[in-house]
């Protein structure tokens, strides 16, 4: 497929924007079960981050798949898929100079190593938002888990499809013991030195 493309230069760069910005752009991965909190938290990290100033944007699983990922299933196959789209349009919101927040599932190991290579490891940071299946399944927000239970849903992470969990995240959040607001606090104060160094 790369046959024949050549890469083609552009003169204002990534560093250019982030100057101008006047902050590092790279994303924020939240991973973990559905319903374990991920779009919360990170909304409540935009909300701060934007109220900063900083120029943000969020990607989210359940948005994504109604649009541009919105042929791909959760089969082990599509969900990888679905992961490395994620990445790379993240690695061109980077190139924009935007702070990218996302929020997926991400249940296997080698699609979340995918993503840090895309986005080089330098511009990732990635934050397992650890509730377990249990406390995802009795809030069941959205109904599913009680349909996975009655097998209306196939591959639903936790039930009948895996979950990997990360062994070394660099923020572990435990929605079971601190809220929504209490964990987006510590990863916004987490990120202050990153978002000062230029990682170029
Ligand atoms: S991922 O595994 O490919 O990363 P993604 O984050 O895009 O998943 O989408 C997960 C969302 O889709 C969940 O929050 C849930 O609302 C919905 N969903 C529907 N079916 C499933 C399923 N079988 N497994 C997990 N999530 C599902």
């Amino acid at each position: 497929m790369e046959k024949n493309i050549v890469t083609h230069s552009y003169q204002v760069s990534r560093h250019e924007r982030r100057v101008r910005n006047n902050h590092n752009s790279f994303l924020i991965w939240f991973t973990g079960l559905s319903g374990s909190g991920k779009s919360t938290i990170a909304n409540l990290v935009e909300k701060k981050l934007f109220s900063k100033g900083i120029s943000t944007y969020s990607l989210d699983g359940d948005n994504i798949r109604k649009g541009i990922n919105n042929d791909l299933s959760f089969s082990p196959e599509d969900r990888t898929e679905n992961i490395r789209r994620i990445a790379e349009v993240a690695n061109l919101m980077i190139d924009a100079g935007l702070v990218v927040l996302a929020a997926f599932v991400s249940p296997y190991k080698k699609d979340r190593i995918n993503i840090r290579s895309i986005v080089k490891d330098v511009n990732f940071v990635e934050v397992f938002v650890n509730t377990s299946l249990e406390e995802c399944e009795r809030r069941d927000v959205k109904g599913l888990y009680k349909k996975a239970r009655a097998g209306e849903i196939k591959n639903m992470t936790g039930i009948s499809a895996p979950y990997e969990a990360p062994e070394d995240p660099d923020i572990e959040i435990n929605t079971e013991e601190e809220s929504a607001q209490e964990a987006a606090d510590r990863i916004v104060d987490f990120i202050q030195d990153k978002l000062k160094k230029s990682n170029e």
